[in-house]
């Protein structure tokens, strides 16, 4: 008798992660993380100032090619400051993809901003620009060199692409976009650390872009998130912002202005430094992973393995089945076997634009984004998961 389809996809992804339990997402600590946190500890050096704070943000700069990089407590809280240093204002609109999660949105209303709502393509799984340039025709009207939402008036202020799962969204061509309708670019590169575009690293192609460090990315400091810019005077203001605007001095407490206690401790920074060194070894893992994947799912009717588009290098950091639409409905089931044999699986995020505090924000239609919402599995994705 033919095997259902959720039964193939548990014998596909048991053909790759073995029979055991699976996480979709664990870290690896193989390298320095031990001495450097050690040497924290050895030396006191375990708060907001230290060397492996610095030494972090060098070496992240150095990595993605950024001009600068600040270090900061988390993804959102990077957000959050590249937003403010950007120019966005209370009242702002900031145009985001709904599918997305929750951060990429609540950094946008931390900034006293409305998050507005764009599609995705399945094309880069980020925002459909085609689409959103038709839209912005349309709903946007410029002022004095600004864009303004023709319907409620607010200027809108910026995008924030999201580069899902570490796949990169077509950059030049959103440039371009933001470039004719005055949008600043604010990238959420949270998941694509290590994921190039035509050889440049995600998160260097706006005026700044963000990264984290959650204890589920490629690379991981327990917490944490930086900012990567290019403009110095952002990456002081930024540096600023997020510890308290602090005026330096040798013993007197000033302040200038009201700020953030957002610093990456040098605790955490360590293990950061440690993880770095170990990254382009964690992303060839996960190259090699699809690869496996691919094979196990040769023969699963109905279910692709999600692949970079041509000009991309991406990071792979979440593995990405896409169901074609006539099995959409298979979904919750596929979800469930998988669970059911242990092997951790989850569905990509309920549409931003759909949860209770989001109902009301503007938004485009989002055909592009509802049909992926309904088709998204992600899978195991661990770098060891390669190491046999
Ligand atoms: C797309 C995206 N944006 C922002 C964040 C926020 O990062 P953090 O959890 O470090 O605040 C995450 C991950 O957690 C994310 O996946």
């Amino acid at each position: 008798m033919r095997q259902s389809l959720p039964a193939l996809v548990v014998k596909a992804l048991q053909q790759v992660a073995g029979q055991d339990p699976v996480a979709l997402h664990e870290p690896a600590f193989n390298g320095h993380e031990w001495d450097y946190v050690k040497e924290c500890i050895d030396t006191r050096w375990v708060s907001s100032v230290g060397k492996f704070v610095d030494r972090f943000e060098q070496d992240l700069a150095a990595y993605t090619g950024a001009g600068y990089a600040v270090a900061v407590s988390n993804g959102t809280a990077a957000l959050q400051v590249a937003l403010l240093v950007a120019g966005v204002e209370p009242g702002n609109e900031v145009l985001v993809p709904a599918l997305s999660f929750v951060a990429t949105a609540n950094a946008v209303s931390h900034c006293g901003a409305i998050p507005h709502f764009v599609d995705s393509d399945e094309a880069t799984l980020g925002v459909d620009i085609p689409a959103l340039a038709r839209y912005l025709d349309e709903q946007t009207e410029q002022r004095h060199c600004q864009c303004y939402n023709r319907t409620t008036g607010r200027r809108v202020a910026a995008i924030v692409p999201m580069h899902t799962f570490g796949h990169p969204v077509d950059m030049p061509a959103l440039l371009d976009l933001a470039a004719r309708h005055n949008l600043t670019i604010i990238e959420d590169a949270a998941e694509s650390l290590g994921s190039l575009l035509d050889g440049r690293h995600t998160g260097t192609f706006g005026l700044l872009g963000t990264l984290s460090f959650n204890g589920n990315k490629i690379i991981t400091t327990g917490g944490g998130g930086a900012i990567l810019t290019d403009n110095k005077e952002l990456a002081t203001k930024a540096k600023r912002l997020s510890t308290t605007a602090k005026l330096p001095h040798r013993w007197a407490f000033v302040h200038d202005e009201v700020a953030f206690n957002y610093r990456l401790p040098n605790l955490n920074a360590a293990l950061g430094c440690a993880q770095l060194e170990q990254l382009d070894g964690f992303v060839a893992q996960k190259r090699q992973l699809v690869d496996r994947y691919l094979a196990a799912f040769d023969n699963v009717p109905g279910v692709s393995l999600y692949r970079e588009r041509p000009g991309a290098r991406a990071n792979y950091w979440l593995q990405t089945l896409i169901l074609d639409q006539e099995v959409a409905d298979q979904r919750d089931s596929i979800l469930a076997a998988t669970n059911d044999a242990g092997v951790m699986t989850r569905p990509i995020w309920e549409l931003l634009s759909s949860l209770p505090m989001y109902q009301a924000n503007p938004s485009m239609e989002l055909t592009g984004a509802r049909s992926l919402g309904q088709r998204i599995i992600n899978i195991p994705s661990s770098p060891e998961l390669v190491r046999g």
